[in-house]
């Protein structure tokens, strides 16, 4: 889909579809929709008096124009309530045209910036967050059938069109900003989508290898056994495909010391091992490499960006499968750190893969770590789909995380890090054990985990556990990845 802009007014906008919008319980038209009506005979007014045109959020009213009007048809979109108009429902806005262009057809939509009139928004923030919305929106993963359903029909172009001159230049920014950062949260949906037959260890690095030289990035592909990764070679040991670690290096601030490690949990099936996975939704782990999917999306879009900072990604990859080769539990592990680990459960394999990926993230200095994890069934007990939860020993980086996440949709709730869960992992013959065995305070207890090869470094650690992936769809997202937190740590580096 092909993003523009135009300085044009509504009227004079040619195109298959041409998109105003209306506010739910408003009586007044905005501008855009009140000169479109205009040109139609009023008809807009009549049905907003009638009640066809709700103004409910998402809801699309059409409109045949028969020329009155350069575009085809006209849709009209409901915003919802004017004083609950944030970010995310020009999100849902962007999607519900998309989708409905799709459904009738349309190749090509003009659409003004939603929630810039009457919603009151910053016209560049809501211009970058109906791209976002439209990118996010028409996405569907390809999938391999040799029969599709129906030929998918595509949307060639989206038109943004605004009269005043004057804003011309924040809504071109804001679209391009939304359009690369979409793309970038799609592209890491598509992995987390991708079975893991296909996406193996070596595919996923192999990629990244290919992303790093496109975008100039320095990268390494380590092989775990020549680094002493002990506790990701744990995990790796029960399967056929050999364990890699891709680490990807942004500079965008050469002349600072300062580097922020992003680290993203990348077991490509986690079927449990020998601490075997029951067999219901277990296809559903093919997704539980979704942070090392998200980190490689961040960094396949910093060459774009140019943030002044300097960001290593660090991908630890490998499957968890049990077989006669495969950690057994009470095993004893030594991990790259020289800390030992016993494994209570070798189904907490994730803070195993993290626990070695965050040690080399200080060995190649990283001054703040950011983990992201599908980390816990217990995180989705806690919080549900609704939000990732959010530990650490940073206040600062918690809270702003936090704050970024909430402005741009993708939810964050602080979870704790007391002492009883560091107390709960200690073990009688090493220096830790993978899991209490209680199956109390998931979350927390692998993020206990975790800050023993953090130490000081100021760390958050992300667990998206019941964000990564939707069974079914949701506002601007089809069912599926969801790409999280993509969106919210570029923001995050670029403002912080
Ligand atoms: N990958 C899972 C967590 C998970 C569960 C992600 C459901 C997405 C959906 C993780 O490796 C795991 O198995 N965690 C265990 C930890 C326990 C053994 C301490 C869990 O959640 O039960
Ligand atoms: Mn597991
Ligand atoms: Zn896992």
């Amino acid at each position: 889909m092909r993003i523009d802009v135009k300085c044009i007014s509504d009227v004079h906008a040619k195109s298959d579809l041409l998109v105003v919008n209306h506010y739910e319980d408003e009586k007044s038209l905005g501008e855009a929709a009140r000169s479109a009506d205009r040109a139609l005979g009023g008809i807009i007014t009549r049905l907003v008096k009638d009640g066809e045109i709700s103004g409910k959020l998402g809801k699309i009213t059409l409109i045949h124009c028969e020329g009155r009007l350069k575009a085809k048809k006209l849709a009209v979109v409901g915003m919802g309530k004017r004083e609950k108009v944030d970010l995310d429902t020009v999100r849902c806005a962007g999607a519900a045209i998309v989708n409905k262009a799709r459904e009738i057809k349309a190749g090509s939509i003009a659409t003004v910036v939603h929630g810039a009139g009457k919603g009151g928004l910053d016209v560049k923030d809501a211009a970058k967050a109906l791209v976002e919305g439209a990118v996010l929106g028409v996405y569907r993963f390809c999938g391999y059938a040799k029969e599709k359903e129906l030929p998918d029909f595509k949307v060639d172009n989206l038109l943004i069109i605004e009269c005043d001159k004057n804003k011309m230049r924040s809504i071109r920014a804001g679209a391009e900003l939304g359009r690369i950062i979409a793309e970038a949260e799609n592209h890491a949906r598509d992995l987390v989508n991708e079975p893991s037959n296909r996406l193996t260890p070596s595919a996923f690095a192999k990629l990244a290898v290919k992303i790093a030289k496109v975008n100039k990035l320095k990268v390494a592909v380590l092989d775990p056994k020549k680094e002493g990764m002990g506790a990701l070679l744990s995990v790796a040991k029960g399967s056929d495909e050999p364990p890699k670690l891709v680490a990807i290096e942004y500079r965008g601030n050469p002349g600072s010391k300062e580097k922020i490690a992003l680290v993203g949990k990348g077991i490509t099936f986690d079927s449990g091992g020998i601490s075997l996975k029951p067999s219901k939704n277990m296809e559903e782990m093919k997704t539980d490499m979704a942070g090392a999917a998200a980190v490689l999306g961040i960094m396949s879009l910093l060459s774009d960006l140019k943030p002044k900072k300097n960001v290593i990604g660090i991908m630890p990859l490998t499957e968890n499968m049990p077989s006669g080769h495969a950690t057994k539990p009470g095993d004893v592990i030594t991990s790259l750190s020289g800390y030992t680990v016993e494994v209570i459960n070798t189904d907490a394999e994730g803070r195993m893969i993290l626990a070695d990926a965050i040690t080399y993230a200080k060995k190649r200095g990283a001054t703040r770590i950011i983990d992201i994890a599908t980390l816990t069934g217990g995180c989705i007990v806690a919080l549900g789909d609704a939000a990732s939860g959010v530990i650490g020993n940073d206040d600062e980086m918690i809270g702003s995380l936090i704050k970024t996440g909430n402005d741009c949709g993708q939810k964050m709730w602080r979870l704790p890090l007391y002492d009883e869960y560091k107390e709960a992992i200690k073990s009688s013959v090493a220096d830790l054990k993978n899991s209490s065995g209680t199956g109390k305070a998931q979350p927390s207890i692998g993020a206990a985990f975790l800050a023993k090869f953090v130490g000081d470094t100021p760390w958050a650690h992300m667990d998206i556990a019941g964000t990564a992936y939707f069974t079914k769809a949701c506002k601007y997202l089809a069912e599926g990845a969801t790409g999280v937190p993509v969106r919210t740590i570029i923001e995050w580096l670029i403002n912080s």
